[in-house]
Order: C-alpha cells, then sequence, then structure tokens
C-alpha cells in the first residue's frame, strides 16, 4: 500500500489499482475512506472488535491512546475533574459548549425536575427476584421508558431529542436507587429536587424514612468525579451498541437499554465488579505473585482485571485522577476499606514492573480503583457497573442525538467474511 497527499492507493491482486480517498479530522490520524470498496472494487475489508475501523464521524469525544489522552468538546478531562461538575460536562456534552451561568442553572433545573418515574414504573420491580441483579433491572426499566414515552419521540423533533436526554439523565438515579433498594429489601426512596444530582442518588440509595439520613460531602463530591471521568469515551463497546441499534431509528430508550446490556460485560464496564471480587479472592499481598503468573499463563483464561485497554498504551488519564481521588476518601471517609486498598496498589505496582504488562502496554484502567471508591462509600459490588452506567448514560445520550441527527446517516449493517458451507442441495430428512 502506498501514500500519496490525500489518496491512498492499493494494489489488488489481478494488478489493477485502487485509489482510496483519505480523510483528516481535527486531530488524530487520518481514516481511509472505503464507503466506496465494495462497489467500486468488489471487495469488503475484514477487522473483528473494529481494532483500526472508525464507525462514524463524531465531534464529541477524542482519545490519544499512546499519550493518554482524553478530551469532551475539545476539553482535557484533567480540567474538567478539576474545575467542572457533572451537570455542566453532562450539558457540554449533549450541546457542544460549555454553559453560561444561566444556561447551566436552567439545564440543572430541568434535569432536578424529571427524577421522578411515572408511579407504574415502579411496579416493575415487585416483578423483580429480590435478589436480581441491579444492571439487569436497570436495562429492563430503561427499555420500559420506551413503552411510557413512545409518542413524543420524533428523532427528527429537537425538542423531542431534548426531552430523551433529559429524561435518561435525570430518572436512570432514581431507577438505580429503586433497583438496590429492592435488593436490600428497603423502601423505595423518592426523589428530593433540592438535592444536587449525585446528593439526591446518595439520598434516594441511602436514606431510610424512619430517620434522617446526612448526605456526606465528600461521598457527593467523589461521585461527581467519578461520573465525570465515566460520562464519554468516544466509540466504545456500548455507546456503538447504542449507535448501531438507534440507526434502524429504533426508540432511543430501547437503544440505551442496548447500551446498558453491553455495558455489564466484564471485559467493559463489568470489569469494576470484576476488579473488587479478584482483590477479594487475592485476598492477602502474599498472593499477589501467583495471580500475577495465572494472568500471564496463556493456559489459564484469569485476567488481572482493570488493567489494559484497547485504547489506552501507556496510561488511563481517568485512572490516575481516580486514584488520587481513593487516597482523598480512603483518608477522609476513615475507612476500614484501607487492606483492600493497599492490595491494590501493591498489585499495581507488581505488575507494573512486569516484563509480561510492560511489552503488551497493559497499565490500570478506570476500573482498577473505581471499585475501590464505591465500595468505601458503602455502595455494593453488584451496584459498581450500575454506577458507571449512570455517568456514561449522558454519553450514550449525546451519541444518539449525533447519530440520528446526521444527514448521511445509514442503518449500521456491517459485512463479513463468510466461511460456512457453499451452496449445497437440500436432502429429504428419510435420505439423511
Ligand atoms: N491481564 C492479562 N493479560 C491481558 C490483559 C489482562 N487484564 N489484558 C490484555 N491481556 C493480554 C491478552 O492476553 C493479549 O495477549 P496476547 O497478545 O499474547 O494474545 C494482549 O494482552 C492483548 O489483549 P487483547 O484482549 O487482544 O486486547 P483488547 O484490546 O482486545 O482488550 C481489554 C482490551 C480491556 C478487553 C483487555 O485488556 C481486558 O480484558 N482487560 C481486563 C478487563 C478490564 O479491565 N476491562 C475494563 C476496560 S476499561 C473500562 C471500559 O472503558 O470499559
Amino acid at each position: 500500500m502506498t501514500v500519496s497527499q490525500d489518496t491512498y492507493r492499493l494494489t489488488s491482486p489481478d494488478g489493477s489499482e485502487m485509489e482510496l480517498p483519505v480523510r483528516s479530522g481535527t486531530v488524530g490520524p487520518d481514516v481511509i475512506d472505503i464507503a466506496r470498496l465494495y462497489r467500486d472494487h468488489g471487495v469488503f475489508t475484514y477487522d473483528p472488535g473494529f481494532v483500526a475501523t472508525g464507525s462514524c464521524e463524531s465531534d464529541i469525544t477524542f482519545i490519544d491512546g499512546e499519550k493518554g489522552v482524553l478530551m469532551y468538546r475539545g476539553y482535557p478531562v484533567e480540567q474538567l475533574a478539576e474545575h467542572s461538575s457533572f451537570i455542566e460536562v453532562a450539558y457540554l456534552l449533549l450541546n457542544s459548549e460549555l454553559p453560561t451561568e444561566a444556561e447551566l442553572s436552567e439545564f440543572d433545573n430541568t434535569i432536578r425536575m424529571h427524577t421522578m418515574l411515572n408511579e407504574g414504573m415502579l411496579n416493575f420491580f415487585k416483578g423483580f427476584r429480590y435478589d436480581a441483579h441491579p444492571m439487569a433491572m436497570l436495562s429492563a426499566v430503561v427499555g420500559s421508558m420506551s413503552a411510557y414515552y413512545h409518542d413524543e419521540i420524533d428523532a427528527t423533533n429537537r425538542g423531542h431529542r431534548n426531552i430523551f436526554s433529559h429524561r435518561i439523565l435525570a430518572k436512570l438515579p432514581t431507577i438505580a436507587a429503586a433497583a438496590y433498594k429492592l435488593n436490600i429489601g428497603q423502601p423505595f426512596i423518592y426523589p428530593r429536587n433540592d438535592l444536587n444530582y449525585c446528593e439526591n442518588l446518595l439520598h434516594m440509595l441511602f436514606a431510610v424514612p424512619a430517620e434522617p439520613y446526612e448526605i456526606d460531602p465528600i461521598a457527593a463530591e467523589a461521585l461527581d468525579l467519578l461520573f465525570i471521568l465515566h460520562a464519554d469515551h468516544e466509540q466504545n463497546c456500548s455507546t456503538s451498541t447504542v449507535r448501531m441499534a438507534g440507526s434502524s431509528g429504533a426508540n432511543p430508550y430501547s437503544a440505551i437499554a442496548a447500551g446498558v446490556s453491553a455495558l455489564w460485560g466484564p471485559a467493559h464496564g463489568g470489569a469494576n465488579e470484576a476488579v473488587l471480587d479478584m482483590l477479594e479472592e487475592i485476598g492477602d499481598v502474599s498472593q499477589i505473585g501467583k495471580y500475577v503468573d495465572k494472568a500471564k499463563d496463556k493456559n489459564d483464561p484469569f485476567r488481572l482485571m482493570g488493567f489494559g485497554h484497547r485504547v489506552y498504551k501507556n496510561f488511563d488519564p481517568r485512572a490516575t485522577i481516580i486514584r488520587e481521588m481513593c487516597h482523598k476518601v480512603m483518608k477522609q471517609l476513615d475507612r476500614k476499606d484501607t487492606p483492600v486498598f493497599d492490595l491494590a496498589l501493591e498489585l499495581e505496582q507488581v505488575a507494573l514492573k512486569d516484563d509480561y504488562f510492560i511489552e503488551k502496554n497493559l497499565y490500570p484502567n478506570v476500573d482498577f480503583y473505581s471499585g475501590i471508591i464505591y465500595r468505601a462509600l458503602g455502595i455494593p459490588t453488584s451496584m459498581f457497573t450500575v454506577m458507571f452506567a449512570l455517568g456514561r448514560s449522558v454519553g450514550w445520550a449525546a451519541h444518539w442525538r449525533e447519530m440520528i441527527s446526521d444527514p448521511k446517516g445509514k442503518i449500521a449493517r456491517p459485512r463479513q467474511l463468510y466461511t460456512g458451507p457453499a451452496a449445497r442441495d437440500y436432502t429429504p430428512v428419510e435420505k439423511r
């Protein structure tokens, strides 16, 4: 393959030349536009797992995996983590620009005013077993929003698209808290709109009707930071799922439910739950070597959860920020979980010095430390991925809006390399 300015030239097996246009984004690698490859040259491309394939044009989030850069709408995540709030970041992701004071206040108020669920929706929870996984309940109840709001979702209507994002952002914490309350057999706690986003979530999770509940400002601050860091991550598995499901014109609430399901897997958002399970299994610093060896063994399916990333090959900037917050939470909340944190710090050090992890560029990712914070806040392991989903919900909504408003948008429909039998004749059952 040769490159000449803005065209790639490929030579096919029969010696004929194909010219493919090259497109440049604002920053990041160029892309070869192969949209006409099949029509003009009769071949498909093959890239399982989309390792080198751009699936869309997007102006929401940029990642440079080699340099550990993550930017939302051009703003480095470190700056947003230090100076912004999750609600402001949500506005930025949905509306492309940071809000003025008046815009922020109006947006914040709108989200506060949409926190309640239709009372009928609460009945769904009575149908789940007491020990249903909260991610399963989240996916099911978010999917049910498509039944409640089906008539108000004309994708060509900007107002409808806005209401959709507001409902997703505002109601997911209420659904998540209802799932948690079912698991622990406590009554559902209604939202309080005088509280900010994370305070309200803590209130719905931990308040009980029998006594007053005091919100810990450190807990609210830590959650807000985690949500900022989880808010978007360009075309990751769950976001691509939302875009793909939505590309058929499906009701967007169902598309978000599909995203929740995709997030649940341990290779994606489910890793935060898996990290804590792993740390508990390791149990003691003396066992670290044994588990690191297991992770390196090709014949052992065990992986160090919270390590490695498809895009980050140097460090995950989110992990660096969360690690700092971990220290702060542990110190200020004076938690008894310090041994788990100490174990995580030691495991990180051992892996970072190990040739296997160095050669494969495997570094701690966002999920390595997030679970430790959630646990210190009293959030049970089964709720960790739900927390990730709450932060990511705004990214899903922003991507659905971008996808559905794209005039060049098409239904997502990949092709394949078929390896099944060639055409053969049907044999009647008595002759088989
Ligand atoms: N422990 C041990 N070996 C690993 C690990 C790990 N955590 N991650 C990757 N490897 C090895 C893997 O065996 C492979 O080795 P080889 O080249 O010899 O076959 C090599 O590193 C490349 O791995 P891969 O699976 O081909 O890489 P990928 O880009 O497809 O997968 C990943 C990325 C995140 C799924 C993977 O690193 C992993 O399973 N990590 C553990 C789960 C985890 O922490 N996931 C959270 C990701 S961050 C949150 C999010 O955004 O979803």
